[in-house]
This record gives structure tokens, C-alpha cells and sequence, in this order.
């Protein structure tokens, strides 16, 4: 398949619902999310509905002009207790949201692991054991098994970056807690199983493409000095080469893992055979979730952390923001505009990270898996969502990235978050990102949304 992907794209626990229909088992955000630490209460266990819904949720995709649907496969569907007996129910869910992909046209873009990891190696330390990697691996066997002849495009685990940096350091995803150390381990063990996953499917010489999905951001400095030169390189390896060098290259950064002992991470989980499992890793694809370019200046004090604002209200001090202790902490440009929820919103959000990645990586194929805009939508009195806001942001954020791929950037395919309205990890359904608006209130009925209409305009344009 050569066309442009033009599609969008959701997460298992996200949009699917059904959380114990059909012999599925818990994941850790089912067991998170019914616990008393979830203060609000609110679950994935309807979400969208997608369960029921996905038939229709495709077709209207496909009505836009979209030709390709990402969407993630839920590890307890397919093997409830995360290792061990295979669910067949589980597995014919996904075939059914397959073919009906397949009868719409509509290439299906497979994420065989969106933070929904099993409650059982949950319990058991998560993605800090490295049998969490081994466990991984072993699910993607059985994904690739099943789906095989029926998928020409897997990635095999969604932000490992991102999911690790919000459960170790900001402490809003489980296991809650602030420590880069515990976080550095469960980054490594992640990429190991990806890199697990990946080597099975070259060994077993399957077809199609596979990659890893990451939420990478061009690093910028508004001062040009050396102190700043400095730091933007730091960061430049904690927010991208951590995992894209990996990845690509098939190993860490050699400035990486002497910053990391400089700043005495412990390294100890790090085993020399697995720089061959790394080797045999190697992508063929990469996939780029992209929201932010990040702002750095040089650190001055305190332990590393990480801010979000999860409340939506965002005013002038509560910006998202971090520290890594003696590396950076992030800057701000009293000129940005930002969500309600303290993102920048960056015209040239994607035009430049595509630039930097051209310059490290020459021609390696980009998708771009994740790109959207969250924010309070709301019907109208004639029951319609005129989410012109969203249009305005996607429109410049498209162009850009049509700008990059005229000037050679191999971009390849074009997925915004998300295809209809679902489950926000901590902002749950307040936060909406869909091109079609699920009333929650009314049986999750669907009501597709003006930036719907204007993505099918843009597609029709430049197909
Ligand atoms: C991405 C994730 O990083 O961000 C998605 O892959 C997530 O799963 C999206 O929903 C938006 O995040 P949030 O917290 O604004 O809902």
C-alpha cells in the first residue's frame, strides 16, 4: 500500500468499554480505576462503547475519506491473566474489527500494547520486572499469530516514554510514584520487549511493517548560549534518543548512559546480552505521537519532577512543567497559547519535529499516530459541535506537516487523536478530542463534529 494514511486513532481502554464481557481479565487501570485511589471515580468500563459501536464507529470513519483506523488490542481480552491461556473471544473481537475495516477500506494500524498492562504482572512490579518484557513478547507472538496475514502495520507498544514518565515521575498513572530511577527500569524493560516482540516477527519473517510508537518533541532554547546549548542536548536525549536510538540504531546513547551514571541512576537491569536483543529490535517505522514542542533552560534547583494540570483551568502560573534534577527544566514563552489544561499549543508543533528527525535519522519512514486537540466541547441548542478552535490548531499543525514532507521528510501517514470522543486517562470525559462527539448522557450516541467535515475536505484535498 503506497497512498498517504489519513486516518485517526483511539486505545483499547479508552474507547472499548466491555471491561469483563467475553472472558476479558482486569488490567491495572480496571483495578486502579475501581479502587478508592481513584478519587473521581470514573472508569473505562463503558468509555465509547466501542465494543458494541466499533462497526459503526468505522464506517463513519471510513465516510470522512479516512483510510486507515489506528486502534490498540487489549492485552487481558486476548490473554486474561497477562501470561497463559489465550481468550478465543478476545481474538474474534479483533478479527471482526479487522474485516470490517478491511470491507470499508480502511487499513487497519495495529497497537498491539497501549498502557493497559494486566493486573497480574501488575502485582507482580509491572514493567520495573523484566519478566513484564518476556510476558510481552509473548502476547505479541500470539497477536502476530492470530492476525498475521490480515495486518500490514503493528507497532508494538505506545509511549513507552510517556507511559513510564507519568507513572515514575509526575505520578498521575499507576504505580503513582516519583522516581526517575524506578522510572529509567521500567523505560528499559519496555523497549527490551519491544525489541523482544519485534525479533519474533523478523525470526518468524511475517509480513508487513512494525514500529513503536513515541511521543517525541523538538527541543528548543530561547536563549543561544552554551549554558542552554547544554541543557537542550540534555534534554534531548531524556525527551527523544532515550527511545529513538534504540529503536533505529539498536542501542542507548553512549552521552545517555554516562549522564545517567554521572547522576547516579542505578544501571544494574542493564545485561550485556540484551544489547543483541536490542540489535534485532530495530524498527522498521517510526511512530511519532505529536502535542508539544518543549522549551528548556538550564536547571537551577529541586528534585526532579513533573507538573500537569489536571484541573483544565489553566491560568498564568499553572503551565505543565518539569525539573530533571541537574539536567533542565522546561522554559516558557510568555507569548504561547496554551489548552485549558496548561499544553502549548505550537503552530510548528509538527513541521519542526519532523526537521529534527530527518536531520538524525536521514530517510526512516514517520507516521504521525497521534496528533489532537483536547478541550470542552460542547452541543449546541441546534445539537451540533462547532469545535472551530480544533480546526484552527489541526489545520496549521496538517499544513505543517505537508510543508515538512514537500521539503523531503518522509512522512508517511497522518492518524489525529482521536476518532471519536473517549476516555481520558486522568481527565476523563471532560477533556474531548474527537472528530465525532459521543454524547455520554444518550446511549453514546454519535454526533460528528464540524472539525469532522473539515478533515473530510482536507483529505479530499491532498489524497
Ligand atoms: C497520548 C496517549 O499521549 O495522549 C493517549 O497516547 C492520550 O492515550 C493522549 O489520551 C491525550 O492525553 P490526555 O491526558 O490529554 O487525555
Amino acid at each position: 500500500m503506497s497512498e498517504f494514511l489519513w486516518g485517526s486513532a483511539t486505545a483499547a481502554y479508552q474507547c472499548e468499554g466491555a471491561w469483563n464481557e467475553d472472558g476479558k481479565g482486569l488490567s491495572m487501570w480496571d483495578t486502579y480505576c475501581h479502587s478508592e485511589r481513584n478519587e473521581g471515580g470514573i472508569s473505562g468500563d463503558v468509555a465509547s462503547d466501542f465494543y458494541h459501536r466499533y462497526e459503526e464507529d468505522i464506517r463513519m470513519l471510513a465516510k470522512s475519506g479516512q483510510n486507515a483506523f489506528r486502534f490498540s488490542l487489549s492485552w487481558t481480552r486476548i490473554i486474561p491473566d497477562g501470561v497463559g491461556a489465550v481468550n478465543q473471544k478476545g481474538i474474534d473481537f479483533y478479527l471482526k474489527v479487522i474485516e470490517t475495516c478491511r470491507r470499508y477500506h480502511v487499513e487497519p494500524f495495529v497497537t498491539i500494547y497501549h498502557y493497559d498492562l494486566p493486573e497480574s504482572l501488575y502485582q507482580k512490579g509491572g514493567w520495573e520486572n523484566r519478566e513484564t518484557a518476556v510476558a510481552f513478547a509473548e502476547y505479541a507472538a500470539v497477536c502476530f499469530e492470530a492476525f498475521h496475514d490480515k495486518i500490514n502495520f503493528w507497532t508494538t507498544i505506545n509511549e513507552p516514554d510517556y507511559e513510564s514518565m507519568c507513572g515514575y515521575i509526575v505520578g498521575n498513572y499507576p504505580p503513582h510514584v516519583h522516581d526517575v530511577s524506578r522510572r529509567s527500569k521500567a523505560l528499559y524493560h519496555m523497549l527490551l520487549g519491544s525489541a523482544m516482540a519485534v525479533k519474533i516477527f523478523r525470526d518468524k519473517q511475517y509480513n508487513g511493517q512494525i514500529g513503536l510508537v513515541y511521543t517525541p518533541s523538538s527541543v528548543q532554547i530561547r536563549v543561544d548560549n552554551e549554558a542552554y546549548r547544554q541543557v537542550a542536548e540534555n534534554a534531548e536525549l531524556y525527551y527523544n534518543t532515550a527511545v529513538s536510538d534504540v529503536i533505529v540504531k539498536g542501542w542507548f546513547p553512549e552521552k545517555l548512559i554516562a549522564k545517567m551514571q554521572a547522576s547516579g541512576l542505578n544501571l544494574d537491569y542493564v545485561k550485556a546480552e540484551d544489547k543483541a536483543v536490542f540489535q534485532a529490535g530495530i524498527v522498521d517505522f517510526l511512530g511519532v505521537n505529536s502535542y508539544n514542542r518543549v522549551l528548556v533552560k538550564p536547571y537551577t534547583a529541586g528534585e526532579s519532577t513533573m507538573f500537569m494540570n489536571n484541573k483544565g483551568k489553566q491560568n498564568k502560573t499553572n503551565h505543565a512543567s518539569s525539573i530533571i534534577k541537574g539536567w533542565f527544566e522546561t522554559d516558557f514563552d510568555p507569548k504561547a497559547k496554551y489548552n485549558p489544561w496548561g499544553s502549548e499549543i505550537y503552530p510548528d508543533t509538527i513541521y519542526d519535529m519532523l526537521k529534527d528527525i530527518k536531520q538524525m535519522y536521514g530517510d526512516i519512514p514517520v507516521y504521525i499516530t497521534e496528533s489532537g486537540i483536547g478541550t470542552y466541547d460542547e452541543l449546541n441548542a441546534e445539537g451540533k459541535v462547532d469545535d472551530d478552535y480544533r480546526i484552527e490548531i489541526l489545520e496549521g499543525w496538517v499544513d505543517g506537516l505537508l510543508r515538512a514532507k514537500a521539503e523531503g521528510c518522509n512522512v508517511l501517514g497522518y492518524f489525529i487523536w482521536s476518532t471519536m470522543d473517549l476516555y481520558s486517562w486522568i481527565n476523563g470525559y471532560e477533556k474531548r478530542y474527537g472528530l465525532v462527539y459521543v454524547d455520554y448522557e444518550h446511549d453514546c450516541q454519535r454526533i460528528p463534529k464540524k472539525s469532522y467535515s473539515w478533515y473530510q475536505k482536507k483529505i479530499k484535498e491532498n489524497l
